[in-house]
């Protein structure tokens, strides 16, 4: 870092309180975010960090409607959760407030006041979407219909999930309103719009000149921002939900949500430090960080930055936006509506205790550079092969072995010889590089690096053999013990951002006070005269069955979105009665059925058909055991000309039904039938 700054301001994006949080949101923004703040802590340095609830906006309102309460009782109920989750997490938040406060509104309304004031706003009369059975406009995501880019029938008013496009209501093709489903009408109203296009000269100087450094993706974004060339962007909405715009008549009119809660920084800032925030916000020597995810780049690098230089006053502009791409399930995208999430409190509920594996899983695999998939596999794997058998299996075998040669009493050491110098040597290089990696926000290369150290020590044991050297040469064990100890210490350090819970508890052990990043490095953090507590495992094993438990109810929920979503195929043009009556159903009982070999999918059957026994191959090898077919009734087309498949002569086709999840029923008399009898 180039620049030496006094102070940082960590923010953070608010979370809208329309649901609770979910490993996305962790692993986006709060986790990475709690890294840094957490690190600088250690570093002793001047830092805070602001989150909070937002508020405001259409999806709060919508599912109040939904639900038939008010927008207040649905962010009451989201704010507690999330806030509750957050702090179960070690999100280490110096503030966590929501943009329904007194202090909020106050702010945001003497924030558009101002601009207001000096001519920082157009007025613009225009036509937009009304729905005339609501009787309201509508903003934002009351309006669905098709994306004019990818053609997706779902894209919302303000934006395209599918391929990520911001849009306005009024480019959506075939719109519908969300609250009423009626075709939208074109009705005039006012709206205050911010001009960016006056600020395209500074942003451009500022992000394209003075940030090459930042993130290539966010780089990348406000670069093809700017290049389209930045238009004037309304910041009313005709809402009842939401900060009132501060003009008259402007009844009926709030500020738009976009508007308001980036401003939510300031307010929550405020909130917590009411002497000395503008410090924070004013000071050239403060420098800002943004944590975000991916769709919030606009509103962090071109709209608010807009709106901080139309206040002027001296408002900073952020100086990092590290923000980072998507998180997958199991594959799919992560979604609230389809319930295709791992929620944090039911996280909390299913690994009582367990926030440190989550944290570690999420960010050895963040979506630092590209959206990245977590799967329940690859979490238990992280678990079982790295923290317990790497981590946790070297401060054990330290601390067990201090205890059974020196009764837990840290041992001085005596010279260090080179295998000792080599291991401290390289615990320090990773050092080196794990700070590097934080500062450059590249945390999971940082959390790799942590993992060396205790790679390192283990590597180091092993190498050294105390267990073999306690026979001959209880001085040289001493010396072994006593690095492997410090090299301990300087785990606890190091993953303190990362698994703050685990480095509580250890340090606990080792009776390490005040941890202090500069001290990393150090072979004399644990005195020693020690006494260490008796050792207590890090981290246990996640069994399989834990797993499964979380598959299956994955599974679960994809079969119950298939069925929500399922729409029947078009029906097939008709036939004649005549060309009907050709087709000869029957029923049949199933004498014998196997796996026909070297086929995944097809199955033999001997079908009793009241005449005598036919074969009748079906593909439906995938759905059903053989076994649990014998004996049972089905119904198959009696006259389809036989055909040859694998060497097997099949006469006939077994029906079944294919449902909405991918499975399959067998066509079966409903009440038991005879071998032969027609279908009709
Ligand atoms: N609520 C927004 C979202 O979840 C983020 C708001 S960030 C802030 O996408 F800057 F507006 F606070
Ligand atoms: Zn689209």
């Amino acid at each position: 870092m180039e620049k030496k700054f006094k102070r940082t301001l960590v923010t953070t994006a608010l979370p809208y309180a329309n649901g609770p949080v979910h490993i996305g949101h962790l692993a986006g923004v709060y986790v990475p975010a709690d890294i840094y703040t957490r690190y600088m802590r250690l570093n002793g340095r001047d830092v805070v960090m602001i989150g909070g609830s937002d508020e405001h906006g259409v999806p709060i309102t919508i599912k109040a409607r939904n639900e038939g309460v008010t927008p207040q009782d649905i962010v009451d109920r989201y704010h507690k959760i999330i806030k509750d989750s957050f702090e179960e997490f070690g999100v280490s938040f110096d503030v966590y407030s929501r943009t329904t406060s007194d202090i909020h509104h106050d702010t945001a309304s003497e924030f558009f006041e101002r601009l207001y004031n000096n001519g920082q706003f157009v007025e613009q009369t225009s036509e937009q979407l009304y729905d005339p059975v609501a009787g309201q406009f509508l903003a934002d995501r009351y309006v669905r219909g098709e994306c004019p880019h990818c053609h997706n029938l779902n894209a919302y008013g303000d934006q395209c999930e599918v391929c990520g496009t911001s849009l306005s209501p009024s480019e959506l093709i075939n719109p519908r309103s969300a609250l009423s489903d009626a075709v939208p009408e074109l009705r005039q109203t006012h709206h205050w719009y911010l001009p960016l296009d006056r600020w395209q000269p500074a942003l451009e100087k500022w992000i394209l000149e003075g940030h090459k450094e930042w993130k290539s993706n966010v780089y990348g974004q406000c670069k093809s921002w700017l290049d389209l060339g930045l238009q004037p962007r309304a910041v009313s909405r005709d809402l009842d939900w939401g900060v009132p715009v501060p003009v008259e008549g402007a009844e009926g009119k709030v500020l738009y949500v976009w508007f308001d809660a980036p401003i939510g920084y300031i307010s929550n800032t405020k909130e917590i430090l009411p002497d000395s925030w503008e410090k924070y916000w004013k000071d050239p020597e403060t420098r800002i960080i943004n944590f975000i995810g991916k769709d919030n780049i606009v509103f962090h690098c071109i709209v608010f930055p807009s709106m901080l230089m139309a206040y002027g006053d001296n408002f900073q502009l952020p100086d990092n936006v590290p923000a980072n791409e998507f998180l997958n399930l199991e594959g799919d995208k992560i979604s609230t509506s389809r319930n295709w999430a791992i929620w944090l409190h039911e996280y909390l509920r299913d690994f009582p205790g367990k926030q440190d594996v989550l944290r570690y899983v999420l960010t050895a695999n963040a979506p630092e550079t590209k959206d990245n998939d977590f799967t329940w596999r690859d979490f238990q794997a992280r678990n079982n092969n790295e923290l317990v058998a790497i981590l946790g299996n070297f401060v054990n075998r330290a601390i067990v072995l201090t205890h059974k040669y020196f009764d837990g009493i840290v041992p001085a050491r005596g010279e260090l010889q080179d295998v000792d110098i080599n291991a401290i040597d390289d615990m320090k290089q990773t050092i080196a590089r794990l700070t590097d990696n934080i500062e450059t926000f590249h945390f999971r290369e940082a959390l790799k690096e942590a993992m060396n150290i205790a790679r390192i020590g283990n590597k180091y044991l092993q190498d050294t053999e105390p267990w073999k050297l306690a026979k001959t040469d209880m001085a040289r064990v001493a010396t072994i013990l006593n690095v492997a100890i410090q090299i301990c210490g300087n785990i606890d350090i190091a993953f303190e951002p990362f698994t703050p819970f685990m480095s509580k508890k250890l340090a606990g052990m080792l009776h390490l006070e005040k941890l202090d990043w500069n001290e990393l490095g150090s072979i004399d953090l644990v005195a020693p005269e020690t006494q260490l507590a008796k050792p207590e495992l890090l981290f246990e094993k996640i069994e399989d069955d834990a797993i499964q438990a979380q598959l299956d109810r994955l599974d679960n929920i994809r079969r119950e979105n298939q069925i929500k979503n399922f729409k029947p195929r078009e029906i097939s043009p008709t036939i004649d009665f005549e060309t009907f009556e050709k087709v000869d159903i029957r029923v049949g009982t199933v004498v014998e059925c196997v796996p026909v070999k070297k086929s995944k999918k097809l199955l033999k059957f001997t079908i009793n058909d009241g005449l005598s026994t036919r074969t009748i191959l079906s593909g439906i090898a995938e759905h059903f055991k053989a076994e649990d077919l014998v004996g049972k009734q089905v119904t198959f087309v009696a006259n389809l000309a036989p055909r040859e498949i694998k060497g097997i002569v099949s006469e006939g086709m077994i029906l079944s039904a294919l449902n909405a999840d991918g499975s399959l029923s067998l066509i079966a008399p409903a009440t038991p039938s005879t071998p032969g009898a027609n279908v009709c």
